[in-house]
């Protein structure tokens, strides 16, 4: 008989012992003889030992636990030779396998910890000089690292066993890959099979299951020296194993059921169709519960489309339009990467194709980059993380407004033909954005004038980054105003956003280009003492007329249906006919039939002019447009800025002179001196009228904008107006002069919003 024995080689001698059951140690003077003989480690739980696995003639050296009902191993020296100081011996003492250890230890030491793992230690300084648990078979314990020790170019994976009877190595693997983001990869032979998605602080993007839980707890280390995955037991008294099965193509977690006496499996992956390795291909997003299961990212499209209505997702999807640059949002994805600074990282290089949070733990941090195609997306429920991923410029803005369309349109698909300037053009025609050409300072940037080549004048707003006009703004307006055309509002020729442009280099900034305004917009001539003279009483009417206009197609004959919500005297411009053109469409919303109520977030407009319920409840509707209308045409009419409802000083609120006037029936006190003149007083009257009904109390109570435009225009007997009925009011509704939108923002935390149903 050959008998193997388990021995250890320190110093260059070997010697073979008698060994007895139980302990948990050898030293270089003995020996474990296949036989009786067993290391155990000092909890009883594990037990080094020769077998012959399943139906198996052969023996190996291997741990197992210790008084189970049927054999588990867990790691096996011999399923591979190597040469080196901790070795199995033959009966004619050459050595069948080895630990391959360098250094020779002086008082070398062999014990079964009670974690499983077999370490070689030298007693002289207690180090490891080898461990089994970096030479890990098919299963990993709690304690072992799954994944790379940098320094010494160690890779600790699981590999299977060839089968229930053969622990030679297989072909199914699982372990830490480097490449990109460091992530868990399964692989079958040398193709990918499964894999996790990048650590991401609090779990494995693509690995719901794991989760905080009452039985492990695990962590994902990464740094320069190492990268691994590593579950750790919660309680002591736990029994588990994570284990690579071939025959199933499936790697399980197990725990001991005391009661059951058995393991029960909690856990495997892969656990369905869609963590098929790149099922769906390149682009493509694998959705277990759609039908087919691959869809194709929005904004992508089927790379070979007959392949893939047969079912054959391979080829994957590609971009509908070419990239430049520019993310989307794909909300709870498998994905691959690590926000602020991570994204600037990815624009800065053009070959990055997307990012995403490497931590989603408090708030997120870290960050990931992927070049080239992105495959292997898969969405899930509610779990997963935001990747944000380079696609054309000009797909955003067409995909977005079509969004918002389908949204408010009865899912009309409109074509939406913006053209995108050049960023050269622009500096080209705003020399460089000189001080010079500068036109004035909106609420979300400065305004530039400027001329392109062939002579067009424009007018370009340029949005500061921080300038509180968000993505979201920049498409509603750029999204609402091309819809539009009416000769009473502005027209929008275009739109440029550097970043795309000069690719990586800039960053981001946004423009929008208008048609130019010479005689810029009516606050610069109403409430001023000289300009104002040159608007006598019927430019003044003209211009009401036109605002009304300009209202009544938002509110009723456009496509869109839409609420302007910061209708103003700075936000009429007008040409060079004086003719006025509604601007800032900015904070402006669409409301179809079957929107709902949102959260929308926060009250914007401009104090002086908003609806009482729209300033103190943030409910806005049609009507609360019509309640600005109404102050904006006191304030044309009378040339004094409206200081808001709510003003305490009864002498400065507009709508309580413009109430006793009307009463009184004598105008002249409200007209603005510079068109005293030119003035015809029932016209007048009149417009003081309608704009009394405009800013009634009650949204109910006002005219909607179709009445209003009958009524200027008209001459017939106009309703009673009810009085106002905030004059006696008093308490906390007193606030400070707020016109400017910066005031009101500081104010918007404490207004709550929603969404008032048209009628
Ligand atoms: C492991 O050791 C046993 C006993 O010496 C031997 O029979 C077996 O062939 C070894 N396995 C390998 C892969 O060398
Ligand atoms: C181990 O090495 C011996 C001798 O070099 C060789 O015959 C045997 O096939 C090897 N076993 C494995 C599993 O590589
Ligand atoms: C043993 O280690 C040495 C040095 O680290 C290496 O060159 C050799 O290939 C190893 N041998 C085996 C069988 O792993
Ligand atoms: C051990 O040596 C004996 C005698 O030399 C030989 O017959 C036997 O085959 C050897 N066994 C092994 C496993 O090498
Ligand atoms: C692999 O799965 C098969 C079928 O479920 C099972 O019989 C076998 O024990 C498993 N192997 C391991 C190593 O868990
Ligand atoms: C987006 O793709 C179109 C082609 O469809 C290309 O002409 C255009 O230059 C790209 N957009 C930008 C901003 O480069
Ligand atoms: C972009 O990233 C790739 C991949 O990391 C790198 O090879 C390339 O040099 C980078 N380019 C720039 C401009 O940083
Ligand atoms: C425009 O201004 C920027 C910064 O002031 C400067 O770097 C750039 O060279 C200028 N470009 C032209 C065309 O004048
Ligand atoms: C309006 O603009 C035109 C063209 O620039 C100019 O001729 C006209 O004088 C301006 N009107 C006023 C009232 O400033
Ligand atoms: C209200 O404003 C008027 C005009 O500015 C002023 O004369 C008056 O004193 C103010 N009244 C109060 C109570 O502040
Ligand atoms: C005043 O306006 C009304 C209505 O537009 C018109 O009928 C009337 O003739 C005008 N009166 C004068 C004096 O222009």
């Amino acid at each position: 008989m050959n008998m193997p024995s388990f021995s250890v080689i320190g110093a260059n001698f070997l010697l073979l012992l008698g060994f007895s059951v139980g302990l948990d140690s050898i030293s270089p003077l003995q020996s474990m003889k296949d036989g009786d003989e067993t290391l155990v480690s000092g909890n009883g739980r594990f037990e080094l030992s020769f077998f012959s696995p399943g139906l198996s003639k052969n023996r190996y050296l291997g741990i197992q636990y210790k008084n189970m009902p049927a054999t588990t191993v867990v790691w096996v020296a011999n399923r591979s030779n190597s040469t080196g100081n901790l070795a199995i011996v033959n009966a004619n003492n050459s050595v069948v396998w080895s630990t391959n250890t360098t250094t020779g230890a002086k008082r070398p030491v062999v014990q079964l910890l009670d974690s499983g793992n077999l370490v070689l230690i030298d007693q002289e300084d207690g180090n490891y000089l080898w461990q089994s648990f970096d030479y890990p078979s098919d299963t990993l314990l709690p304690g072992m690292k799954l994944g790379w020790d940098l320094k010494r170019g160690l890779n600790r994976r699981l590999i299977s066993w060839r089968s229930a009877d053969d622990p030679a190595p297989g072909d199914f693997t699982w372990g830490v890959e480097l490449e990109g983001n460091p992530e868990l990869v399964m692989r079958k032979g040398t193709a990918k099979f499964y894999r996790s998605g990048p650590w991401n602080g609090i779990g494995l993007n693509g690995g719901p299951d794991l989760k905080p839980n009452p039985v492990f707890d695990y962590d994902f280390v990464s740094n320069k020296d190492e990268v691994y995955y590593i579950n750790t037991y919660k309680y002591s008294s736990a029994m588990l194993r994570m284990v690579m099965n071939q025959t199933i193509n499936s790697r399980q977690r197990y725990a001991w059921s005391k009661e059951t006496k058995s393991w029960g499996i909690y856990a495997s992956v892969p656990r369905d169709y869609c963590d098929t390795y790149a099922l769906c291909g390149a682009y493509g997003n694998c959705i277990i519960s759609s039908m087919p299961v691959c869809q194709c990212l929005d904004k992508f499209s089927p790379r070979v489309p007959d392949r893939w209505n047969a079912l054959d997702w391979t080829q994957g999807c590609v971009r509908n339009k070419p990239l430049t640059a520019k993310e989307m949002d794909l909300s709870n994805m498998k994905g691959t990467m690590n926000l602020e600074e991570c994204r600037n990282k990815c624009l800065q290089n053009c070959s990055c194709m997307a990012y995403s949070n490497t931590d989603v733990s408090g708030g997120g941090s870290g960050c990931a980059i992927w070049f080239g195609d992105l495959i292997d997306i898969r969405q899930y429920p509610a779990e997963g993380q935001d990747i944000y991923i380079r696609v054309n410029a000009s797909e955003i803005e067409i995909a977005e407004s079509n969004r918002r369309t389908d949204q408010n349109n009865d899912g009309r698909k409109d074509e939406l033909e913006l053209p995108l300037f050049e960023f050269t053009r622009i500096v080209d025609a705003t020399s460089n954005f000189s001080i010079h050409k500068k036109l004035g300072e909106g609420g979300f940037g400065p305004v530039y004038r400027g001329t392109l080549q062939d002579g067009q004048e424009i007018a370009v707003k340029r949005l500061s980054r921080d300038s509180g006009q968000g993505l979201n703004e920049f498409m509603n307006e750029v999204m609402l105003i091309t819809k539009l055309q009416h000769r009473n509002l502005v027209k929008l020729l275009g739109c440029c956003m550097i970043r795309y442009e000069l690719h990586c280099i800039h960053g981001e900034e946004r423009m929008l280009i208008y048609e130019y305004m010479p005689n810029k917009s009516l606050d610069y001539f109403i409430f001023d003492q000289t300009r104002s003279k040159q608007l006598d009483w019927p430019k003044r009417f003209d211009v009401i007329y036109g605002i009304a206009r300009g209202i009544l197609y938002l509110h009723q004959d456009s496509r869109l249906r839409i609420i302007h919500r910061d209708l103003k005297a700075s936000n009429v411009l007008l040409d060079e006919e004086m003719n006025p053109k509604i601007s800032d469409f900015g904070v402006a919303k669409t409301f179809g039939k079957d929107q709902t109520v949102g959260n929308t977030g926060r009250v914007v407009g401009t104090f002086g002019y908003m609806a009482p319920e729209y300033a103190t409840d943030g409910l806005f509707s049609v009507k609360s447009d019509v309640f600005s209308f109404g102050i904006l045409v006191l304030e044309i009419i009378s040339g004094r800025k409206s200081k808001g409802f709510f003003h305490p000083n009864n002498s400065l609120n507009i709508i309580l002179v413009a109430w006793r006037i009307w009463k009184e029936g004598n105008p002249s006190d409200l007209v603005d001196a510079s068109s005293r003149e030119s003035c015809n007083t029932s016209e007048l009257m009149r417009c003081i009228h309608i704009s009394l009904l405009c800013v009634q109390q009650h949204p109910e109570d006002r005219p909607g904008m179709e009445t209003v435009v009958m009524m200027l225009g008209g001459e017939n007997a106009l309703p009673l107006p009810r009085e106002p009925e905030f004059i006696n009011h008093e308490g906390p509704l007193e606030l400070p002069d707020l016109s400017s939108n910066e005031l009101l923002r500081s104010l918007t935390n404490k207004l709550t919003v929603s969404l008032v149903q048209p009628r």
